[in-house]
């Protein structure tokens, strides 16, 4: 019987015995875009994250590649909505012209950009909706097409990964081909392929205002008790042409995460959400956690189930602790 403590003993030991470690290279700020000039908004209910103005945003890079931050999921935050969604495809675009920027700051940064139309709907859904009977339908394939030409835009702006989130069957594929029509083979995709109907994405949609006016997601998003379907869509993106797969939220989903990391081979993003931030910063304004310990515990778990990159607002925070 192995005495366990052994491989307590010490610091050393520790260190040299332990598997999973957090490493910021791993790391995936997600940034929020707004139009305008000399804006830097807060967003309430995400303490320490912000909407930026390009101008605002290049001086934000500036830090964030001092603290070694390298990789920034965008997400483009308008007030032009409309059914369609059209902001969208509009060439100018705030996200386009964020993907510019960053690149222009740094060749070496990635950039990841969100694909989906619930910031640019009016009616705030994921996709086109249309009447069916007296139902209002998602349009999955009048979607994909839209995604698409988001997706080349993006690319087209220098974007590294398109990061489709809409939940639309297909979604992959469709990006994929269309990149590759576009004479973008070099643009990867990274899907959000199992995504969850979750209550925890409450405080980005405070952030960006893309909640659904009628109804709510629940016809594409995934039910939470639905451990299997996730592992299938998972597969099927990769067979789609993913090249990396993510599962969000991540803490309660590292069943998903280990699942995953033993049946595949593509790399896995942990998307640590919106609500899972709010929670930890709001027990540690109170004094009843201690934020560093937690957050990393929190990563360290992350990796320890099986996830290569973790998406999450405390990117920078925890970029300078380590
Ligand atoms: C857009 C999108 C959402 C998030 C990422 N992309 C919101 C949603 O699906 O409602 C959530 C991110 C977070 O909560 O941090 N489809």
């Amino acid at each position: 019987m192995p005495r366990s403590r052994r491989l307590r003993r010490s610091d050393q030991i520790r260190g040299l015995t332990g598997s999973a470690s957090v490493n910021k290279a791993n790391f995936i700020y997600p940034l929020f875009a707004i139009e305008g000039k000399s804006k830097k908004e807060a967003i309430s209910s995400l303490p320490g994250q912000y909407r930026y103005t390009l101008d605002i945003l290049k001086t934000e890079l500036k830090e964030l590649k001092e603290i070694g931050l390298n990789n920034f999921l965008i997400f483009g935050v308008v007030d032009n909505k409309d059914q369609k969604g059209s902001y969208a495809l509009t060439k100018n675009q705030i996200v386009a012209e964020a993907v510019k920027l960053i690149k222009d700051t740094d060749q070496n940064f990635l950039v990841f950009t969100d694909i989906c139309l619930c910031g640019y709907t009016d009616h705030g859904h994921c996709g086109l909706i249309k009447e069916k009977g007296n139902q209002l339908v998602i349009d999955n394939d009048e979607t994909v097409k839209l995604l698409g030409e988001m997706a080349v835009i993006h690319a087209k702006a220098g974007a590294d990964f398109a990061a489709p989130s809409a939940m639309m069957d297909f979604q992959v594929k469709g990006i994929r081909a269309a990149l590759d029509n576009n004479t973008c083979e070099d643009t990867g995709i990274m899907s959000y392929s199992a995504k969850f109907l979750s209550a925890f994405y409450g405080p980005f949609r405070e952030a960006t205002g893309n909640t659904p006016k009628i109804s709510d997601r629940s016809t594409y998003q995934l039910p939470v008790n639905h451990g299997k379907q996730a592992i299938t869509e998972i597969g099927q993106d990769i067979d789609e042409g993913a090249d990396i797969v993510m599962v969000k939220p991540a803490v309660m989903y590292l069943d998903i995460i280990n699942e995953a990391s033993k049946r595949y081979n593509a790399p896995i993003a942990a998307y640590h959400v919106s609500g899972e931030y709010a929670m930890i910063k709001a027990a540690v304004q109170k004094g009843w956690l201690d934020e560093k310990r937690a957050v990393l515990e929190l990563f360290t778990s992350i990796k320890r189930a099986g996830a290569d990159i973790i998406i999450s607002y405390y990117s920078k925070e925890a970029a300078k602790w380590l």
